[in-house]
């Protein structure tokens, strides 16, 4: 299953190994730099049938950080473009994540944990600082920023920017778009009510608190041209009492469905406080109710790193695609291991043609049996 080909409109995957997001918090002004093309071309050489650009933002306040990509300009296309044609050449489709992160917006670099910047640095990595907004004005954390409430102006303001936003991923000549809904972020703000504290039309009851994601939802799908497929990255559960359950993301799943939306990518988690059961695989059975309870393909991931493992989600029908994150970033030739380790026969072919042929011929000196 893992090497069987997957149809989503008219993009083709060759494969179920798919590279998820991940932020590289090396970017200035939004602009993807070669950091970002050599990160992301190399899994197109490793056997990736999909890699997905990370979280970028569609307005300069719905970065995570000042080093965040973006597409809330024209100018950001033409590094982006560069690197949606070399996965493309190399085999890869290429997947972007289009982004607001709401309150958790403005936060510091991860590996750095605080704003530790110096005056120099702050020149040299082009560091921004700005107050965030949210559907309500409740801080992430007791340490956070106090976010300021976003009011239908600014709604829509943002809902623009993520339809111009999905314009200008078609211009970079991207084959498929996600819409990120999870991970605390500002969809998965309106949507939990962890975050969601608003008495309009968009807070309270579930209906309600879908109101602006389903909005953004549709802006997007309507913008996205009809035979690229669309992708929505859901936190399945918040892993809080109180907060959305499994139950809640089938509705929004049936929505998203109903929408255009051709996968639901399912994660969870996002919010202070959450009890969250780490441990290998520990997502999947998400993707599994989702898939069945929406009817709707899926993508497992979270602690995969096995082949087997991945082979057997496939075969037991509890997702139709599988993701990895830091597993491809340890080894981001997986594809082309599993592949060894699932299948006999030639399967150099599908390496580079310029490294297949010498992988081989080194296989074959260390196991003469090959
Ligand atoms: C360095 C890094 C950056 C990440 N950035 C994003 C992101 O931009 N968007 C997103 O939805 N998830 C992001 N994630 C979460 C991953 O996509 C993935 O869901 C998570 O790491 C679990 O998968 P794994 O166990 O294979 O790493 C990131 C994870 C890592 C490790």
């Amino acid at each position: 299953m893992l090497f069987s080909p997957i149809t989503l409109r008219g993009l083709t995957l060759k494969n179920r190994a798919v590279v998820a997001p991940m932020c590289q918090y090396s970017a200035q002004h939004g602009m993807a730099k070669d950091w970002h093309f050599v990160h992301l071309g190399r899994f197109a050489l490793g056997g990736f049938s999909l890699v997905i650009v990370e979280a970028t933002a569609v307005t300069p306040e719905g970065r995570i950080s000042y080093a965040d990509l973006g597409l809330w300009d024209d100018t950001q296309i033409v590094p982006l473009k560069r690197i949606a044609d070399f996965l493309r050449a190399n085999g890869a489709a290429a997947g972007i994540q289009l982004a607001h992160a709401g309150r958790k917006a403005a936060s510091p670099v991860p590996w750095r944990g605080k704003f530790s910047e110096t005056d120099e640095e702050k020149k040299a990595l082009a560091f921004e600082s700005w107050t965030p907004v949210a559907p309500s004005a409740v801080p992430q954390t007791a340490s956070s920023p106090t976010p300021i409430e976003l009011d239908t102006a600014g709604m829509k303001r943002i809902r623009d920017g993520w339809v111009s936003a999905t314009n200008r991923s078609d211009a970079a000549g991207f084959d498929m778009i996600e819409l990120h809904s999870a991970h605390g972020y500002l969809l998965n703000q309106f949507l939990s009510p962890v975050a969601n504290k608003r008495t309009d039309a968009y807070g309270g009851s579930l209906e309600n608190r879908m109101r602006f994601p389903l909005e953004v939802a549709r802006a997007v799908r309507e913008a996205w041209p009809k035979h690229k497929p669309a992708f929505a990255r859901i936190s399945v559960t918040d892993w809080i009492e109180g907060g959305v359950t499994i139950e809640d993301s089938i509705v929004y799943a049936n929505e998203l469905k109903a929408l255009g939306y051709d996968l639901i990518h399912c994660t969870s988690s996002g919010f202070d406080g959450a009890k969250i059961p780490v441990a290998p695989l520990y997502q999947v059975p998400l993707a599994e109710a989702v898939r069945k309870g929406a009817d709707v393909p899926t993508a497992a991931v979270g602690l995969i790193t096995k082949a087997h493992e991945a082979e057997q989600i496939l075969a037991s029908g509890q997702a139709d695609i599988i993701a990895l994150a830091r597993q491809a970033l340890d080894d981001p030739n997986w594809p082309l291991h599993a592949l060894r380790e699932l299948e006999s026969g030639d399967v150099y072919s599908a390496w580079p043609q310029q490294a297949g042929y010498a992988v081989r011929n080194k296989d074959r000196v260390l196991n003469p049996r090959l």
